[in-house]
C-alpha cells in the first residue's frame, strides 16, 4: 500500500482583543449592514503590540503537540506558512522553533498568502512519503492588522489575526492525505499584493508616505478569478480521487469572503450544512483561516473517522490549493 500522511492533532489560538463591526462603523466610513451583506464577517481578533506571527503560531502549537501527547523535540520539521513574519528573516519557523524548543526540528516559511497552508501541507506530506521526515509541524499564522491600512474601507473590513497548527506524520492504514492540488498564477500578481518593503520598493520615508507598507486589493476582479479556480481545483482534486461531491462528509474553504464559499458550495452541489464557516467570528486570516477551521470542525465534533473532507484556498500570487482527507 501507498504510504499516506496524516494529520494526528491540530491546535488553534485567536488573539483576545475582538474588533467589531460596530466598532469599525465609528473608525471610518463603514457600516456592519455592509460588511455583513458583502462578506459575512461580523468581528475579528487584533494581536496586541507584543504578539508576532510566531506568538500567535507558538500558542498553536503547544496545543497540537500536548494533543498529541508529544514533546517538542518530538518534531523534526517545521514548515510556517505565513505572508506576516516576525521580520523579513530569519523565518518565522525559526522563532517558532526557538520559542517551542523544538531541538531536533528544522524549519523555514512558505509564502503562499491566503494558499500557505495547503502549500505547506503539501511539501509535509510530500516529505513524510518520501520518508525524509517523520514529523512535521505546520502552521499558518498572521498578524494581518500589521499590515492593514486602516484608513481604507475597502480592505481594512475584511482582515483578522490568528494561528492554526497540525502535526502530520506518516498514516499506518488508509486514511490520511489523499491528494492535494496546488497552483499559481504570477501574471494576476498585482490583484493582492504589499508593493513595499522588500527589494522591488524598499522601506523609505517616501514609501511609507505613499502606505506601499499595507495590503492592496482589486477587490471584485480577486472575486471572480476565487469562485471559478475554486470549482476547478476542487472538481480536480475530487475526480483525481475518483469521489463524487456528494461523498463529501465537510468542506473546510478558506474563509475570504461568505459569498465566494457560498458560489463554490453551490456549483460543487454540496448542501451549506456540510460546509464549516467561521469567518462571522475572525475575518479572513490568511494561512490561518484552514487551520483554525479544521481545528474548529475536530473539536466541536464534526469529524468522524473515515470521513472525506475537501479543503481549499485561494490568495495573493495568485496561487490555489485544495486537499482532499480521508479522516
Ligand atoms: O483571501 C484572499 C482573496 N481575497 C478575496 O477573495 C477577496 C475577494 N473580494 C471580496 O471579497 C469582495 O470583492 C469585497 C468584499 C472586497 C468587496 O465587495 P464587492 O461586492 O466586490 O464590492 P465593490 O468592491 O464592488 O464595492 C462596491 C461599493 C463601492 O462603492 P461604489 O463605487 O459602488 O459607490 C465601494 O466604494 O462598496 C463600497 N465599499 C464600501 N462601502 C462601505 C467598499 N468597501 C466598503 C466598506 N463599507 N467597507
Amino acid at each position: 500500500m501507498l504510504l499516506r500522511s496524516r494529520i494526528i492533532s491540530t491546535g488553534s489560538y485567536l488573539p483576545e482583543k475582538v474588533l467589531s463591526n460596530s466598532e469599525m462603523e465609528k473608525m471610518l466610513d463603514t457600516s456592519d449592514e455592509w460588511i455583513t451583506e458583502r462578506t459575512g464577517i461580523k468581528e475579528r481578533r487584533i494581536a496586541d503590540n507584543t504578539q508576532a506571527a510566531s506568538d500567535l503560531a507558538f500558542e498553536a502549537s503547544k496545543i497540537a503537540l500536548e494533543r498529541a501527547g508529544l514533546g517538542p523535540e518530538d518534531i523534526d520539521l517545521i514548515i510556517v506558512a505565513t505572508i506576516t513574519g516576525d521580520m523579513p528573516f530569519p523565518s518565522t519557523a525559526c522563532f517558532l522553533q526557538d520559542k517551542l524548543g523544538a531541538t531536533n526540528a528544522a524549519g523555514f516559511d512558505i509564502n503562499a498568502a491566503c494558499s500557505g497552508f495547503l502549500y505547506s501541507l503539501y511539501i509535509a506530506d510530500s516529505f513524510i512519503k518520501s520518508g525524509m521526515h517523520r514529523r512535521i509541524l505546520v502552521a499558518g499564522t498572521e498578524a494581518l492588522s500589521k499590515i492593514t491600512d486602516w484608513d481604507d474601507r475597502t480592505t481594512c473590513v475584511l482582515f483578522g489575526d490568528g494561528a492554526g497548527a497540525v502535526i502530520v506524520e506518516p498514516s499506518n492504514d488508509d486514511s490520511g492525505i489523499l491528494s492535494i492540488h496546488i497552483n499559481s498564477d504570477g501574471k494576476m500578481w498585482d490583484l493582492i499584493h504589499v508593493p513595499g518593503g522588500g527589494s522591488r520598493n524598499p522601506a523609505s520615508q517616501s514609501s511609507i508616505e505613499q502606505r506601499l507598507h499595507y495590503i492592496k486589493m482589486k477587490g471584485n476582479e480577486t472575486f471572480k478569478v476565487a469562485v471559478r479556480t475554486l470549482e476547478d481545483i476542487a472538481l480536480k482534486t475530487l475526480q483525481e480521487n475518483n469521489i463524487d461531491p456528494s461523498g463529501l462528509s465537510l468542506l473546510i474553504p478558506h474563509q475570504a469572503n461568505l459569498r465566494i464559499i457560498q458560489a463554490t458550495a453551490d456549483r460543487l452541489k454540496v448542501p451549506m450544512d456540510k460546509v464549516i464557516i467561521n469567518l462571522d467570528k475572525y475575518g479572513n486570516t490568511s494561512a490561518a483561516s484552514i487551520p483554525i477551521a479544521l481545528d474548529e470542525a475536530l473539536q466541536s465534533g464534526r469529524i468522524k473517522e473515515g470521513d472525506y473532507i475537501l479543503l481549499e484556498a485561494f490568495g495573493g500570487g495568485l496561487t490555489w490549493a485544495s486537499a482532499l482527507i480521508k479522516w
